[in-house]
């Protein structure tokens, strides 16, 4: 017996509504709008609105792939979210968003840290338990306030990071040749303190000390991450293309993690793809974390770069520092 492909059903994704440039934000910091998008390629990010949760951005991106795959909460018996910026340390945000959905309650419920990989890594997640064939249908969800754990004081890291949503629905397909091609996941995890944050984990609980010393914000050595964020998804590409025995110019669309263009730029040098082969949206979105791909990928479907057929590579870098990379035919 053949076993049936995963395939994505749906696509949905949500950013707030408050536009931060860098020209407003070069007023409070001492920075500029040339520099920020020369070095990256940002020109602007969204910040969620007071009280506005975590939990609040996914449930928007979460109903509109429930609507694209044309499915309700009903149908749903898995949800992953994938952030670094749930409302809570406890529980996990995927439970907080079950009940705004109104998923019913025989739905396995969990949060994946896996930083700006976490997409990947819970996509990868739900397709092997979906394929397990003791689950029908998953929403995966990326999402993150970052704006709730940047240092806005720390010219080096706030101008990088933005707020959002994306979403997918997965289920099972008959259909040959379609969905899931395959995955490739790791991380170096020697380099852990190269973008981490210092304190509120068990190590150092939250404590006057850490709040005044500022360690519960982002810290990062950016132009070590730099590197290795180009090295990791070169090989993360390169790795995942021989594995399944297709060249660079067979993928159709390249969807980059959105850190930074010059990051982007690089890997299509290496790919020897041009960079219309790449969707962009770091210039209006910064860095979403593990919003960032679910997002481009749901810009990239209902703007119509990606047709039947086609063959999608997202691949993505993050804290960890993990990596991923994930191959689909449509
Ligand atoms: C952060 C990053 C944009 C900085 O670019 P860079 O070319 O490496 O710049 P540098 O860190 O060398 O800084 C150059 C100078 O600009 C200054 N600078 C840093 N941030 C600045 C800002 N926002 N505005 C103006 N100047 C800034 C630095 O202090 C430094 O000054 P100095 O030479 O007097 O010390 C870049 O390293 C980067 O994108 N790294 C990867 C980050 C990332 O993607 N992280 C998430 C991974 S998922």
């Amino acid at each position: 017996m053949s076993q049936r492909s995963t395939v994505i059903l749906g696509t949905g994704s949500y950013a707030p509504a408050r536009v931060l440039s860098n020209a407003e934000l070069a007023q409070t910091i001492d920075s500029s709008d040339e520099w920020i998008h020369t070095r990256s390629g940002i020109r602007e990010r969204r910040i969620a609105a007071p009280g506005e949760m975590t939990s609040d951005m996914a449930v928007v991106a979460a109903k509109n792939a429930l609507e694209d795959a044309k499915l309700t909460a009903a149908d749903i018996d898995l949800l992953i979210v994938a952030t670094i910026t749930p409302d809570l340390p406890m529980p996990a945000a995927a439970c907080i968003i079950q009940h705004k959905l109104g998923l019913p309650t025989a739905t396995a419920c969990f949060d994946l840290n896996a930083a700006c990989s976490g997409f990947i890594y819970a996509f990868d997640t739900a397709c092997a338990m979906l394929s397990s064939g003791r689950y029908r249908k998953a929403l995966v969800i990326g999402v993150e306030k970052l704006s709730s754990i940047v240092d806005w004081q720390d010219r080096t890291t706030c101008v990088l990071f933005g707020d959002g949503a994306g979403a997918v629905v997965v289920g099972l397909s008959d259909q040959p040749g379609v969905g899931l091609i395959g995955t490739k996941l790791g991380a170096y995890g020697e380099s852990v303190d190269l973008l981490y944050i210092p304190a509120g984990g068990s190590s150092r609980p939250a404590s006057g000390t850490s709040v005044s010393a500022g360690d519960h914000f982002i810290k990062m050595k950016g132009k070590e991450v730099f590197k290795m964020a180009v090295r990791a998804m070169e090989e993360s590409a390169r790795d995942i293309l021989e594995q399944h025995g297709l060249t660079a110019t067979q993928i159709g669309l390249v969807i980059p993690h959105q850190a930074n263009l010059r990051i982007i730029e690089a890997i299509a040098q290496y790919l020897e793809l041009p960079m219309d082969r790449f969707f962009v949206n770091v210039d209006r979105y910064g860095n979403t974390s593990a919003a960032s791909i679910p997002i481009a990928l749901d810009e990239a479907r209902r703007s119509g770069r990606i047709r039947a057929g086609d063959i999608t590579l997202l691949v993505a870098f993050g804290a960890g520092l993990t990596y991923g990379s994930a191959l689909i035919r449509w």
